[in-house]
C-alpha cells in the first residue's frame, strides 16, 4: 500500500486528477454521495458475478473474483449502514453517466479476447477512479469520521485496481494489455473532462 502515498497520477496512471472543487461539493451532499456510492458497490459486485458467469472456463479469474464479490457486497452493506444511521434509506439508483460513457468504449465486435480485455480494463479504470475519489474524500472532508470511513474504501479499491489489471495480464499478452490500457486512460480523461463536476456522484 506504499504506492498510495505517491502522486495519484503516478499510482493509478489516471490522466486527469479530480477537479479540486468536487470534494467540497460532495461534502455538502453526503446523502446523495452515500446513495450513489452504495450503488457503485452493488454494481461492482454484480459486474464480478457477470464476469464469473461469462468466463467460467477461466479458473484463475473465477477464483480471484469470487472473494471480491463478497468484499464489494460488504462495502454495499457498510454504506447502507451509514445511510441507516442517518435515518436515510437507499433510494433509487441514478443515471450513471460515467459508467455509461465508459461502456461505449468497450469493443462490440472483433475478437472475443479484445472484448474480454476491455471488460477487465473498464473494471480496472472504475476501481482506479473510485480509489482516487475515495482518496480525495479521505483527505478533504471536514468530518473526521467520514474521512476515516472513506480511507478504508480507498485502500480496498486500490487492491481491486491491481487485481483486474493482473488478471488481464494473466490471460492476454502484456504488450497488448499495456497498449489498450493507454487508450482507455486517454478515453477516460476525455470522459472526466466532458462530465460536469457534481457533488452528488462518486464519479
Ligand atoms: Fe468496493
Ligand atoms: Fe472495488
Amino acid at each position: 500500500m506504499t504506492a498510495l502515498s505517491q502522486d495519484t497520477k503516478n499510482i493509478l496512471g489516471l490522466q486527469l486528477p479530480t477537479d479540486p472543487r468536487w470534494v467540497n461539493l460532495a461534502g455538502m451532499s453526503l446523502q446523495d454521495i452515500l446513495t450513489d456510492h452504495a450503488y457503485c458497490e452493488q454494481k461492482a459486485a454484480t459486474s464480478c458475478i457477470s464476469l464469473i458467469q461469462g468466463f467460467a472456463d477461466k479458473t484463475q479469474l473465477v477464483e480471484a473474483l469470487a472473494p471480491i464479490v463478497t468484499e464489494e457486497w460488504g462495502h454495499f452493506r457498510l454504506v447502507l449502514h451509514e445511510l441507516k444511521k442517518r435515518g436515510l434509506t437507499l433510494g433509487k439508483q441514478r443515471k450513471d453517466a460515467y459508467v455509461n460513457k465508459l461502456l461505449q468504449f468497450v469493443q462490440k465486435g472483433g475478437h472475443a479476447n479484445g472484448r474480454f480485455l476491455d471488460q477487465l480494463l473498464m473494471m480496472t479504470l472504475i476501481e482506479a477512479r473510485s480509489c482516487e475519489r475515495f482518496k480525495r474524500l479521505s483527505e478533504g472532508l471536514d468530518d473526521a469520521y467520514m474521512r476515516t470511513f472513506y480511507r478504508r474504501f480507498m485502500e480496498s479499491e486500490a487492491g481491486h485496481y491491481t487485481l483486474f489489471i493482473e488478471l488481464a495480464e494473466t490471460y492476454i499478452d502484456k504488450e497488448q494489455v499495456r497498449h489498450r490500457w493507454k487508450q482507455w486512460l486517454a478515453y477516460e480523461a476525455e470522459v472526466m473532462q466532458s462530465n460536469e463536476v457534481r457533488g452528488d456522484r462518486i464519479h
